[in-house]
Parts: structure tokens; sequence; C-alpha cells
């Protein structure tokens, strides 16, 4: 039996990747195919008084220019709340170009279709627009719009936040961050009079087709989604966006194959952000120690016509002992596209509020930061009144310290030094949901010696092609050159989004049941002998796997060319619909170094190691990767990120990769990461959980804790910027 599960295992479509080979959403061209261009509000509130498009139409190579008149219908999708293959789930859920209200600033107003790319640009500034315009809204300043939402809540908090000793009353802000995955948001439609083929840059192709099934008015069977490599997405592609309804309704009029890219400009505008944030959270404790109340109120803005709440609250209710707890939400409305998912949505920027938090009332009750944690450490999740599925926070913490040398910890401001340098070093835990999503996956064995995997589910740059192959070669007992992975595509088996670190628990068991059943399907072809199937030889029950032949020469002895076999599993947790039983997470804890140089106020993050227990995993490399990229981000988040809008027409100002700034090379120490390998079986038989989000939680209030260990400046806003820690 080889064994390539827990292997350090190279990426299967790296080669691919690497010599250019991988077709990306926008990298497909096909014969007679044009290109549009939205055109985008210039205002952020009001409305289209008229749209001339008489110059535009007559430039060269134009085809048209597609406005709310012209376009053709395109119907609102019926949101639901499955998580399977019937999911239909948007952020932005008005169909574009429905009405002439112009919401936020680069609302798609109109569409301009021409023989190139440059001349549908062309086209598309030439489009004269005039609105009435009013003054938008995107004041930084939150403040509950809708009634407060009671989220979680036991025993007496106010009372206790008032009876305490020692309290922790502070508002913490995240300001509004943008995705800036490297691969554009692209659509690429084709229609064939019933069918419509639809490359896009997806992280859930199966959700994406039910869809633009609805908003195009045909049956699901007649749309057929396909993404096969994606340059990233971090929650800003699990979602269909406008763009991608536009392209196929302009294939759809032109009977022509259309390809939109969206520009990075248009990535700031409407497709998704984490939006802004403000949490005051209120914290009590004996002098001891022991948490006596916790209470989080967070505000969050959604755009003008969807709710969506950033569920802050995620971590908080069962992340520490504490008795009396109160978590409320509320939303405030902005002139601004639609919010949506970002890496690790809620629990991130939750844990940015409470995290710091506990970190203030450390210092206040003078207890080192790593012990409060630990004296605080619950038995059950008291949120839930559940027991933890499998919870070892306590290890991350000890072996993060121990990795870090925390023990050497001078905890007085500003007092530990190196080479000329102030040094800070800060700690946070961190907790991320580990749910899996429903899905059914095939596993076929071929004549050729080879097998494949597939379901509909895509890989977004984690690592998903590498897992599943690993997963059907590991029940097969083949060399992962032996198995050929295929996803991205919803004609086959339906497969869960790529989201909510919810796939890897969600494949393991469908995968490894299909290949079984592709074992019995195979076996099976001789029914009335006793036979066996080990390592890719199917011989005599009992007798030594040498002492029988290939499965493939079985197969051409059978004159067969392939069996098959289909195994689906059950969504649980946040993804399931049973009541769970359990409370099933992730857990971490994060360790920052900061170097500090007052004299020319030179901030540097300058070492992190950070201890992750998200039970088995499966492949160390790919695992790693994910942490340490989550780590970066997460520098950028603490540092850099954040979208700035116009107060007076309501634009994201600095809509661009020179302006936006993101972690580079040169801002990322040495990252060290190490797991705690515990297999959590509640979740699948091998004990793995999801690792694209955990990495971020909880590392932006390690990094602020460490700043303020250096400067003594306590920074509750993010990023935090250079003029704050000016004293
Ligand atoms: Mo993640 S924000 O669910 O892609």
């Amino acid at each position: 039996m080889i064994s390539v599960i827990g292997k350090a295992q190279p990426r299967v479509d790296g080669p691919l990747k690497v010599s250019g080979q991988a077709l990306y959403t926008s990298d497909h061209h096909f014969p007679g195919m044009v290109y549009a261009v939205p055109v985008c509000s210039t205002i952020a509130n009001g409305e289209i008084q008229a749209i001339d498009a008489r110059a535009a139409e007559k430039m060269p190579g134009v085809r048209a220019i597609l406005h709310r008149r012209t376009i053709g219908r395109l119907s609102r999708a019926a949101v639901n709340h499955e998580f399977g293959a019937d999911m239909v789930h948007l952020d932005e859920t008005r169909a574009p170009l429905e009405d002439d209200v112009i919401r936020y600033y680069g609302q798609y107003v109109a569409l301009a279709v021409a023989d190139t790319f440059a001349q549908a640009v062309a086209a598309a500034d030439a489009v004269k627009v005039t609105y009435r315009e009013q003054t938008p809204n995107v004041d930084q300043r939150l403040a509950p719009e809708t009634a407060q939402k009671l989220e979680s809540e036991r025993g007496d908090p106010v009372k206790a936040f008032a009876e305490a000793e020692i309290q922790v009353d502070q508002t913490y802000d995240l300001p509004p961050e943008t995705h800036n995955p490297i691969e554009l948001h692209a659509s690429v439609a084709l229609w064939d009079g019933s069918t419509f083929t639809l490359y896009e840059t997806s992280q859930g192709v199966v959700n994406h087709r039910n869809v633009l099934a609805q908003m195009l008015g045909v049956p699901r069977e007649n749309v057929r989604v396909i993404t096969r490599f994606l340059g990233s997405g971090f929650g800003g592609k699990l979602w269909p966006w406008t763009q991608s309804a536009l392209a196929a309704a302009a294939a759809r009029q032109l009977g022509r194959p259309v390809k939109l890219v969206v520009s990075r400009r248009m990535m700031f505008q409407s497709v998704g952000h984490r939006p802004r944030i403000q949490q005051r959270i209120r914290l009590s404790a004996t002098r001891g120690g022991k948490l006596t109340s916790l209470r989080q109120d967070w505000v969050n803005h959604t755009s003008i016509l969807d709710d969506r709440k950033e569920n802050c609250g995620e971590a908080t209710a069962h992340m520490y002992s504490v008795p009396n707890l109160r978590i409320t939400s509320a939303l405030a409305r902005r002139n601004v596209g639609a919010p949506t998912p970002m890496r690790g949505p809620g629990a991130v920027p939750g844990l940015w509020a409470t995290e710091s938090a506990m970190d203030e009332l450390a210092l206040k009750l003078g207890i080192d930061p790593v012990a409060l944690r630990l004296a605080n450490e619950p038995q059950i999740d008291e949120g839930l009144k559940l027991p933890f599925s499998s919870r070892h926070l306590k290890e991350c913490l000890s072996l993060g310290a121990e990795k870090f040398g925390w023990s050497k910890r001078d905890p007085r401001v500003g007092s530990m030094k190196r080479g000329g340098l102030t040094l800070g070093w800060g700690m946070a835990g961190c907790s991320w949901q580990a749910a899996r999503f429903p899905c059914a996956a095939s596993v076929e064995l071929r004549d050729d010696g080879t097998a494949r995997v597939s379901c509909a589910t895509q890989d977004i740059g984690t690592g998903t092609y590498t897992i599943l192959a690993q997963l059907a070669g590991e029940r097969l007992g083949l060399p992962l050159d032996k198995v050929e992975a295929l996803l991205g595509d919803t004609r086959l088996p339906p497969g869960p989004l790529s989201g909510g670190s919810g796939a890897t628990a969600a494949v393991v068991p469908a995968v490894l049941e299909a290949a079984g059943k592709a074992i019995d399907s195979l076996l099976a072809l001789a029914p009335n002998t006793d036979l066996q199937y080990t390592s890719g030889r199917v011989h005599a029950k009992g007798e030594p796997a040498s002492s029988g032949i290939a499965f493939e020469d079985f197969l051409r002895l059978r004159n067969v060319r392939a069996v098959s076999g289909i195994g689906s599993s059950e969504g649980s947790g946040a993804f399931g619909t049973a009541k769970p039983t359990l409370s099933s997470h992730s857990f971490g804890a994060h360790f920052v170094e900061v170097t500090w140089q007052p004299e020319i106020a030179r901030l540097r993050v300058s070492r992190v190691v950070t201890v992750i227990d998200a039970g088995r995993i499966l492949n160390p490399l790919a695992g790693r990767n994910q942490i340490e990229g989550a780590v970066v981000m997460g520098i950028g988040m603490s540092l850099f990120e954040e979208t700035s809008y116009d107060p007076r027409n309501g634009a994201p100002m600095n809509s661009n990769l020179a302006d936006y700034i993101v972690a580079a090379n040169a801002d990322v120490p040495s990252l060290e990461v190490h797991f705690v390998e515990v297999p959590d079986t509640n979740l699948n038989e091998l004990g793995a959980r999801g690792i694209g989000e955990i990495g971020l939680a909880g590392i932006a209030a390690a990094i602020a804790s460490a700043v303020h260990h250096a400067t003594g400046v306590r920074v509750r806003e993010l990023p935090i910027k250079i003029e704050n820690l000016l004293t």
C-alpha cells in the first residue's frame, strides 16, 4: 500500500502553470469572438437621465452599445439557503441594468461591444451618460441604522461588567478592504441558441450555473460553467457578479462569443469587498485574570439594496470561558457596491477586535497575554452549549510560545532591543469554523492503467487538484502520476464551493467512497470469483498482490474500457442541514515580532511564528503555503490595506495596485508555521479540516499588540499607519 496522504506533495497542476499551458478564463478565445467593456457610472447616488450612444455606435469595430432597453431580459435569481447542488446565492441581487437608479460608483449602466478590446474601451468611453446626481453617503463613521440584532447571549453581561474589578471598553475599526487576486474577474460567454457555455472566474461553478440559469431564464441543464484554473479569489469570486450576466446577455443578443474582463479599477467598484466595520468590545475580569463578561457590538456597512452582515461574532462565543456575554450586530447603508466574503469573513475582523481587547486586558491585569488565554480555556463551547469536536488551542499557545522564545519577553514597553532596533513582541489566538459542504465525486479506473477523479469543485490556487489526486491515489493505491484530477466544470458531479475552508473536508469522504465503489465495479466484472484489489492489482483473495494482474490488464481481459464509482457526502456544521451536535472549529496562535526605529519612524514585521490546529494535514506543503499566504495577507491587513472612498462622488480613490497597498516580498520576514496534528475524525474519516482561512484570523491583533509593546501606542484603527505611532 503506497501512501500519499500527509506527504509534502508538489502541485500536480504545477507543470501546466509554470509552462503556460494552464488556460485561465480570459485566455479562452473563440472564432468570431467580440469584446465587451462596461460603461461605469461616474456618480454613486442618483439616476440616469439619458444615454447617448450615437457617437459610440459609429466608431470602428463597434457591434453594439447595449443598455437597459436593448440588452434583453435579465431576471433576478431567487436566493435560497442551500449549500449543495441546488444552491442559489449571490451578494448583488439586483439584475444588472434593471432600473435607472445609481446606487454606487462604477455601477454598470451600459455595455460597449466591439471586434477588439481597444475598440470596445474607446466606445465605452464615448458613451455619454447624463445623470441627476445626489450627494452619496460614504461616511466613515458608522452608527447602527438597522435594529441591533442579538447574535448570542448568556448570563448578565451588563451587571457583571458594572461590578467587575478590571474593565476594558474600546472600539476597534476596520476599513473596507478590496480583494486583489492577480487574476482579474472575467467572463467568456457562448450561446448556441439553446445552451450557454460560460467560462468564468468562479469559486463555485455549480452555484454560478444555478444563478445564471435563473437570470437568463433557461433551465439549469442549458447552462454549463467552466473554471479550470483560477488566479485566486479570496472570496471575491465566491458568488457571480453582474459582469457575468451582462456577457451572457450580450452573447445572446449578438449571437457571438463575448469576452468581458473586469479592469482592476472596476474590481474596486463592482465585485465585492470586505465592508467597513466598527466593533465596541467590553471585557471584564477579576484581578486574578478570570473573565467575567464579554460584549461585542458591531456595525458593518452594506450596500443600499443588499443586507450583508459580516458575522464578526463567529468566533467570539466559543473562544474563551466567560459566564456573561452578549453579541449584537447592526448594519449601516452606504452608496457602495455589495460587500462580500473576504478570506475569513466575520471571524477575521471579529478576532482583530476581541484579541486586541484581550491584550489590553492582560496589560491592565499585569498578566502575560498567553497566560491570560490559558487561564480562560473553556471546557465546552459555551455559546452553543456543545462539546468541541476537537480543540487544541492550549497546545497551539504553548508550542508557539516555545518556538518563539516568548519566555524571554520583557513586558515593559520599548524595553527590548536588538542591533539598535526596538523590538515589540505580541501574540493572539485564532479560530475558524470547521464545516464541510455537500459533495459528490466520481472515480474511474481505465484500461490504460490510469484513474480519473472528477468533481465540480474548483482549485483557486489552494491545491485542490492535488488533494483530489492524493485522495483517489491513496484509496486506489496508485502513484499520483497515474491519477488525473478533473474539476471546474458543471458537467462533473456537483462539488463544493471553494470557500469557507469547507472544500477539502467535503471531498475527502466523497472521493474515498467513489474510489471504493470503482473498485467494487472492477471486481464485479468477474462476479463468481473471489477477488481482491490491492494497490492497482487484482488478485485472488488471501493471496499476495503480486500473484494477480494489473487492473488495466484485468479490464482488457474483460474487454471493458473503464469502470467507475460515484461517492457523495452530506454537508455538516455551518454548511449542513442537521442540527450540530458538536462545536467544530480550527484553532491557532500567532506570535509576532516587530522592529521599530523611532528616529526614522520605521516599522517592520520581523518574525512570525504560527501554530495551527486544523486536524490532519493532507499535504504539508500546500498546507504550510496556505498559512504563510494568510499571514502575508495579515501583514497587509494590519499595515497597508484600506479602500478609500471619495466623499464627493463616492469613488474608490485608490483603485489600483499602486495606491492600494498589499504586502510585498520586502514586507514579509521568514515565516514559521507549525501544525498541531490531531485528526478531527468527527468531520471526515481522515480527520482533515480546511485551512484556507484560519491563518488570517488573529494576525492583525498580534501585530497591533507587538506594535504597542514596541512603541507604547495602541492602534485600534487598521491599518496601522506611521502617523499613528508618532508620539
Ligand atoms: Mo472564502 S471568503 O469563503 O473564499
